[in-house]
């Protein structure tokens, strides 16, 4: 009721940290935490019978943990385990941990750990298994343990064996926890005493090693099966010496054994050992003139070899653009523009014709039409449909025009068959005829041009090619070429016949 009252104004607010609240009691109800303590005789639970007992543990780990005591350092078994997810979890108390070690001591302990909340859930609030760790039992050096734990209650009165059981064997002074005990920092665990030696030749060999402020006086032995050779150091205080020992036999690989004798340890203290290496020091100076030395000449042979790929690569390339230049018709790009080819009987064959038509198909990307080349087709379809065909297949018309007389005219074209000028001398005001009525078509006039050789008068006979664009050649090359080229632009792709690349350069 009073929450309805507040409601109003901060009411929400008030809802959401109600809400918080509830959470965070059910969190601190529902995560069970441990207490444990030593209980070294049988639990109370063994004196009564049970009809529901929990499951056993499903995991039980052990591993040494290094923890302050004071000024000192003390190595203690941290046991973790994690419980199954059953419901027999429900009427888990408590977990039971013993560990016996076995050395030149026997000893045992055991500890309880009393869950401080009854479990409501199989796995954690937040998922995840139900895992708890207790740290404990001091670990001795070099010992064996036997490590049980079981749930409470148990599930019979005279079952006494643990439920779940590891063994652990704890490592000596030298290992990375276990050398911050006591016993193993007075036996001088934590002297890193750094050891490097070298041969320095056949009969010397060179250590170095960083003395301790525990002690002065140190033993030092190279050993190749046998003791080799030895030396004696007396230094106080931590400082890095070196000593040279003579050795009587190969010392290569050689073993150094330090022995050090501290106050705290006298003879009885951790040895450190080192290997034998091979001396760098009289060499390097004499690699690095050597390398000094020929260094110049080492760079010299280096642009050398640059230069020579170098060139060796502009060559090729070279020789490459050649190659494109001059590459066989068969390689070239295919044509773009099918291009009518007609002319008056007068024109030179050979020396106009063949010349212009090899000019399109090698520069303007065009495919040449002329009756001379299909002169079985002519025949077969008569030469008003064959003119016909081929208006409609061309993407342009040229009329070819020359007033040119020429003493080679004679001869043959060389890539035609025929030199029969007789034949283009009924065909070409046939053609003429035939394309007069599109030159008046706005439409269709753009599909025509004029080329001629020599003098200008030469198109002047043919009136009614006037309104087409004339090229002069070879003065007017680029704008012909530039003509075609708008035209190959302009020619809608549904007006070719075939698929023909729709690539507009025109070479
Ligand atoms: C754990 O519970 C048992 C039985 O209730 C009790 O005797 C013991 O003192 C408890 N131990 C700790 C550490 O709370
Ligand atoms: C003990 O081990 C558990 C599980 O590996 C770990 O979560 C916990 O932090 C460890 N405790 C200490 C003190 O190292
Ligand atoms: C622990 O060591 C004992 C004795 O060496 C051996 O019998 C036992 O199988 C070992 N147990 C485990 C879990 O390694
Ligand atoms: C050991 O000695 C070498 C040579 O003096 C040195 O370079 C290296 O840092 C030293 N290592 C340690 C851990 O002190
Ligand atoms: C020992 O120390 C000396 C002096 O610092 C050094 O010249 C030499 O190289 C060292 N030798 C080895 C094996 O580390």
């Amino acid at each position: 009721m009073r929450l309805r009252a507040v409601a109003g104004g901060g009411g929400a607010m008030l809802l959401v940290l109600l809400g918080l609240a509830a959470l965070c009691r059910n969190v601190l109800l529902g995560e069970p935490t441990i207490q444990c303590g030593s209980e070294s005789g049988p639990s109370p639970e063994w004196l009564v019978q049970h009809t529901l007992t929990p499951g056993d543990l499903r995991d039980l780990r052990v591993e040494p943990v290094k923890t302050r005591v004071a000024t000192d350092y003390s190595v203690l078994m941290n046991i973790s385990w994690v419980l199954r997810a059953d419901a027999s979890i429900r009427v888990l108390k408590a977990t039971k941990i013993c560990v016996a070690g076995k050395s030149s001591l026997q000893s045992y302990s055991c500890v309880r750990c009393n869950y401080t909340e009854a479990f409501q859930s199989q796995t954690r609030p937040s998922g995840g298994k139900w895992a708890f760790s207790y740290v404990g039992f001091p670990v001795e050096l070099n010992t064996l343990y036997f490590i049980g734990a079981h749930n409470i209650p148990n599930a019979n009165l005279n079952d006494d064996g643990p439920a779940l059981s590891v063994n652990f064997t704890s490592p000596g002074c030298l290992d990375h926890i276990l050398k911050y005990k006591k016993k193993c920092t007075q036996a001088g665990s934590l002297w890193d005493p750094n050891i490097t030696a070298c041969r320095k030749d056949e009969k010397t060999v060179e250590v170095n090693f960083t003395t301790s402020p525990l002690g002065s006086k140190y033993r030092v032995l190279i050993q190749q099966d046998t003791v080799i050779g030895s030396s004696t150091v007396t230094e106080d205080g931590r400082t890095r010496t070196s000593v040279e020992i003579p050795v009587s036999k190969e010392s290569d690989g050689a073993v150094v054994q330090l022995i050090p004798y501290f106050h705290t340890c006298g003879t009885d203290c951790i040895r450190r050992k080192g290997t034998v290496g091979r001396c760098l020091q009289p060499d390097v100076p004499n690699n690095g003139s050597v390398l000094e030395g020929w260094l110049p000449l080492l760079l010299v042979l280096l642009l050398v070899a640059v230069w020579v790929l170098v060139a060796g690569v502009y060559l090729r390339w070279r020789h490459a653009g050649r190659k494109s230049v001059a590459a066989p018709p068969g390689t070239r790009l295919l044509p773009l523009l099918k291009v009518l080819l007609v002319h008056p009987p007068e024109v030179c064959f050979h020396h106009t014709v063949c010349s212009f038509a090899e000019f399109l198909q090698n520069h303007c990307r065009s495919e040449v039409i002329h009756e001379k080349w299909q002169q079985k087709r002519v025949a077969e379809a008569g030469p008003v449909q064959w003119l016909a065909t081929q208006k409609q297949d061309a993407d342009r018309v040229i009329f070819l025009l020359s007033n040119e007389v020429s003493a080679q005219c004679d001869s043959t074209c060389s890539w035609g068959q025929g030199g029969q000028r007789e034949s283009s001398q009924d065909l070409f005001p046939l053609a003429f005829n035939l394309f007069c009525s599109d030159l008046w078509s706005q439409a269709l006039a753009h599909k025509y041009m004029v080329v001629y050789f020599g003098d200008p008068q030469a198109a002047d006979g043919y009136s009614a090619l006037s309104i087409c664009p004339r090229f002069h050649l070879m003065k007017d090359v680029a704008a012909l070429r530039a003509e075609l080229l708008r035209v190959q632009r302009q020619v809608p792709v549904g007006n070719r016949s075939g698929a023909r690349p729709k690539s507009r350069t025109c070479l």
